[in-house]
C-alpha cells in the first residue's frame, strides 16, 4: 500500500491511460494525512470512494444500523466527505497523463454489475424458447449418437416426461419431429396426413395432458418420404412443387385437427404458405397459426438431425428448394411472399451462422421472427464442452442471447430446457 496516495479532488485531477490511473497533481495532501486515509480505507472499506474505473461488485453496507445513521443525521452529524482513494497499478507502471481530456469513456457504464444490468439491451427468457422433440413409436427413449443429451422419445412416456421437465423450468412451447418406420414411408408421403399417425396421436396426448402448452408441428414430407426429400420426386429427379404443396395442405389440416397451435412448413416449396392458409381456413382452423420457414438454407448443419430421423435424402441434395448459403437478398423475396400469403411468424434457419439474415428479416417485417439453432450448432457446442475446449454452459447462453440480439423473438433450440434451467438459477445441472 506504500504507493497508494490519496488526494482531495479540489487540487488534483485524475486521469487514466489504459488500466492505470495517473494524476496531474497541483498540491498532493501531506503524507501524514495520506497514511491516515489509507489506514481508514483498510479499516472501513465501505467508507472509501475509489478513483478506479472498476467498482467492487460485492455489497457494501455500513457497520452502523439504520437507526444509528438516522439518529446521527437528525443530530446534524453528517459523515465527512468520503476520501478519494486511488488503488495503485502494478509496481513500476509508468505514470502517463495523455488522455485526461477524454470525454467519452464507455467503460463508465460497465463498471458495476448493477450498471451493466441496467443498460443490458437484450434479454433471454424461457418464454422465448421452443424445444424441438424427436418422437417414435417405441416405448424406450433412444439416445441420438450425434446429438448428446437428445433422444428419440417414446411418444407415450418419454415425450410426456420431457414436456413435464421442460414446463418445470418455464418452457411451454414444443415442436414435434417424428421418426417414421420405413414400412410407412412412400414416394408421396401419404402417412403425413394420416389422422391416426404418430404426430396427430402425440399432439392429442400432449394437449390432453397439458392443455396450456403450445404445440408447433413440422410440415414437410421428408420423414414420410421413401426418397428422403421434402417433396414428391419426379422420375427425372425434380422435386414437384405444386403436387407437394397439395400434400402439405392435407398434412397441415390433419395436424390442426389433432390440436396443433402452429403449423410450420419447413419444405421451402413455393406458394405453400398461401395454400396452407386457405386449406386451414376452409376447414375452420382460422386460429391455427403458420410459422413459415422463410429463409431455410441448404445447410450442412442439419447433419445430426438427419441421423436422428434417418431422413437423409436417398439421392442428391436439397439445393433446388432450400436456399443457397451465399444468398442474402433472396431472403427478402421469400419474406415478401410469406407475408403476402399470410404467414404469422417468419423463421430463419440455421441461426448462428445466419445472424445477418435474422437481422434482415427483423428490419424488413413487423411479424415475429423465429430462428432455429439447428442440430449441427447444438452438437458443436456439446462436443466442444465434452472435449473441455469451451465452457458449454456459457457458450450455450451466449449463443442464444446473440440470436435474440440479432432480432429473433423466439428460438427453436435443443438447448431450450438446459438454458431455461440456467435462467432459473440451476446452473451446472448435468445434461448429458
Ligand atoms: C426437414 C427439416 C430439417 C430440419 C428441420 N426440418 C432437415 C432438413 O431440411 O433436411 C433440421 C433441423 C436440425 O438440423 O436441427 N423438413
Amino acid at each position: 500500500m506504500a504507493s497508494t496516495i490519496s488526494f482531495s479532488t479540489g487540487n488534483v485531477r485524475l486521469i487514466r491511460v489504459g488500466n492505470d490511473h495517473h494524476y496531474v497533481g497541483l498540491r498532493p495532501i501531506s503524507p501524514q494525512r495520506c497514511v491516515s486515509f489509507v489506514a481508514r480505507a483498510k479499516a472501513k472499506p465501505s467508507m472509501v470512494i475509489r478513483a478506479s474505473n472498476e467498482q467492487d461488485t460485492s455489497a457494501k453496507i455500513s457497520s452502523r444500523s439504520i437507526e444509528e445513521c438516522e439518529a446521527a443525521a437528525v443530530a446534524g452529524n453528517f459523515p465527512d466527505p468520503l476520501p478519494l482513494y486511488r488503488p495503485s497499478g502494478p509496481r513500476g507502471t509508468r505514470m502517463l497523463n495523455l488522455l485526461y481530456s477524454l470525454s467519452r469513456r464507455p467503460r463508465r457504464n460497465r463498471k458495476s454489475a448493477t450498471l451493466r444490468a441496467s443498460f443490458q439491451e437484450t434479454n433471454l427468457s424461457a418464454a422465448n424458447l421452443v424445444l424441438p422433440l424427436f418422437i417414435h413409436e417405441g416405448e424406450e427413449d433412444v439416445p441420438i449418437g450425434a446429438m448428446p443429451g437428445c433422444f428419440r422419445l417414446g411418444w407415450r412416456h418419454g415425450l410426456l416426461d420431457e414436456v413435464y421437465k421442460a414446463r418445470d423450468v418455464g418452457v411451454s412451447s414444443f415442436v414435434l419431429f417424428p421418426k417414421i418406420p420405413d414400412a410407412l414411408k412412400s414416394q408421396t408421403g401419404d402417412e403425413s396426413f394420416n389422422d391416426n399417425g404418430l404426430v396427430p396421436r402425440a399432439i392429442r396426448l400432449l394437449k390432453d395432458k397439458y392443455p396450456d402448452i403450445v404445440v408447433y408441428t413440422d410440415v414437410a414430407l421428408d420423414p414420410y418420404s421413401s426418397d428422403g426429400h421434402d417433396g414428391i420426386v419426379r422420375e427425372d429427379g425434380v422435386i414437384m412443387n405444386d403436387e407437394t404443396v397439395h400434400q402439405l395442405c392435407k398434412q397441415a389440416v390433419s395436424q390442426a385437427r389433432a390440436g396443433a397451435d402452429v403449423v410450420s412448413p419447413s419444405d421451402m416449396m413455393d406458394g405453400r404458405v398461401g395454400a396452407i392458409r386457405a386449406a386451414l381456413d376452409a376447414e375452420g382452423f382460422h386460429d391455427v397459426s403458420i410459422m413459415s420457414y422463410t429463409a431455410k438454407y441448404a445447410s450442412a448443419f442439419y447433419g445430426p438431425f438427419r441421423e436422428a430421423l434417418d431422413s437423409n435424402p436417398r439421392f442428391g441434395d436439397k439445393k433446388t428448394y432450400q436456399m443457397n448459403p451465399a444468398n442474402y437478398r433472396e431472403a427478402l423475396t421469400e419474406t415478401e411472399a410469406d407475408e403476402a400469403e399470410g404467414a404469422d411468424i417468419l423463421l430463419v434457419k440455421p441461426a448462428l451462422p445466419y445472424l445477418d439474415v435474422v437481422r434482415l428479416l427483423r428490419d424488413n417485417s413487423a411479424l415475429p421472427i423465429a430462428a432455429y439453432q439447428v442440430s449441427g450448432e447444438y452438437s458443436m457446442i456439446k462436443a466442444g464442452g465434452v472435449l473441455k475446449m469451451i465452457d458449454e454452459e456459457k457458450v450455450m447462453m451466449e449463443s442464444l442471447l446473440c440470436i435474440r440480439r440479432a432480432g429473433a423473438d423466439i428460438i427453436l433450440s435443443y438447448f431450450a430446457r438446459q438454458a431455461a434451467s440456467v435462467l432459473c438459477g440451476m446452473s451446472g445441472m448435468k445434461f448429458k
